[in-house]
């Protein structure tokens, strides 16, 4: 008993407790014939540890871990939907304080009701209604993704947010780990499971096709990702971007000359073609056009008026992971260079452009 308590961080008392209560018994016996911990007692313990962790009264997690009719797998998926929520909120809380400290910092009041947002609801709802501000289904994007998934009827769109380029007429199933996300489905669209790629709750072959849109860079391990959907479905459709063309920084304006922090967020992020080999996938371009109506960072490529304003940052990941100061200093250097007609200088030709080819791309397998 000592030696499992040495290892899972807890004292002798604490596994009396649990086992006086019959939350882990342990069931196996020493060649002395004393009580010991069997690998299934040591499994169930971590789960009870790993609710603890969560803030769980003992009384919930009793009935949690004690649920006959779910097997661990399923569990653990719980679990680790709950420890993402967890995660997302701390998230969301670290964004909320970064921009009161801001405020602060250029001697703005901050009401009490602001204040106390950081902890709630309200602040929650706020910070994932910022998503829907701009990012929706862009139609020209959608026909490229509805090509690519041919005649498929059963769909799985993997890291699905709020449900874009979901296409109708299909048999959908969205998976989304974010409560702030799944929170903002419209009524009436497709199921939506709390799940991560990198670990698909589907048996093998389950789907006609799985797609995947301006999610990848956002998980942990993308390739582990790319073969669960691999594995679940006979189709693989995902948007992505090309980040192995040498000196992809350059290519657009906002990255090269105002935030080079974004190739920093990118570190580590698999090459399009590492990507595409892993699932035996070609590629196609994507292009980008002038009005896109999905707000993602690339977007505004001829709108750059766009980037000066919070709510259209605010739904691009990007400005949260290079940190506030980079962004202000980005946004205040291209205001000026706005002003100053010295962005026109250097980016009139975009003008004429319909489209841009920015490096977005589509894998198909
Ligand atoms: C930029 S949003 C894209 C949402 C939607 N596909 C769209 O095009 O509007 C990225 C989504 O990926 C989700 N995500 C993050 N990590 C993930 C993972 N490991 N597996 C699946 N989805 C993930 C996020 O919660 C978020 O909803």
């Amino acid at each position: 008993m000592g030696r499992v308590a040495e290892l899972a961080g807890v004292t002798v008392r604490t596994l009396h407790h649990y086992d006086a209560i019959g939350l882990v018994r342990p069931s196996a016996r020493t060649a002395k014939g004393y009580r010991a911990y069997s690998a299934e007692d040591v499994e169930r313990l971590r789960e009870v540890l790993a609710y603890r962790r969560l803030g769980l009264g003992l009384r919930e997690i009793a009935e949690l871990v004690g649920d006959a009719s779910t097997d661990v797998v399923a569990r653990l998926l719980q679990l680790r939907g709950l420890l993402l929520e967890r995660r997302d909120r701390a998230d969301a809380m670290v964004a909320a304080l970064d921009r009161e400290l801001e405020a602060r910092g250029r001697g703005l009041t901050v009401t009490p009701e602001e204040q106390l947002e950081v902890l709630g609801g309200r602040l929650y709802d706020a910070i994932g209604g910022a998503y829907t501000a701009t990012r929706r289904t862009e139609p020209r994007i959608a026909t490229q993704i509805l090509d690519a998934l041919g005649d498929a009827q059963t769909v799985l769109n993997v890291g699905a947010g709020t449900g874009n380029y979901e296409p109708a007429g299909r048999e959908v199933t969205a998976v989304e780990p974010s409560a702030v996300m799944r929170r903002q489905r419209p009524v009436g669209s497709a199921p939506c499971v709390a799940a991560v790629a990198e670990s698909l709750p589907f048996e093998d072959d389950s789907f006609d096709a799985a797609m995947a849109v301006s999610t990848v860079h956002h998980w942990a391990d993308p390739m582990a990702g790319l073969r669960e959907m691999r594995r679940v479905a006979r189709r693989v459709v995902v948007l992505t971007f090309d980040i192995d063309e040498p000196g992809w920084q350059d290519r657009f304006w906002l990255t090269r000359d105002y935030l080079p922090e974004f190739a920093g967020v990118l570190e580590g992020f698999p090459s399009l073609a590492g990507m595409a080999d892993a699932i035996d996938a070609r590629t196609e371009s994507v292009p980008i056009p002038w009005d896109c109506a999905d707000g993602l960072f690339e977007a505004y490529w001829r709108r750059p008026e766009a980037y000066l304003k919070e709510p259209v940052r605010r739904a691009m990941s990007v400005w949260t992971r290079v940190g506030p100061e980079a962004e202000q200093r980005a946004v205040r250097t291209l205001g000026e260079d706005l002003e100053s007609g010295r962005w026109t200088e250097r980016n009139g030709d975009l003008a004429d452009l319909d489209a841009a080819d920015l490096g977005l791309r589509l894998i198909v397998a």
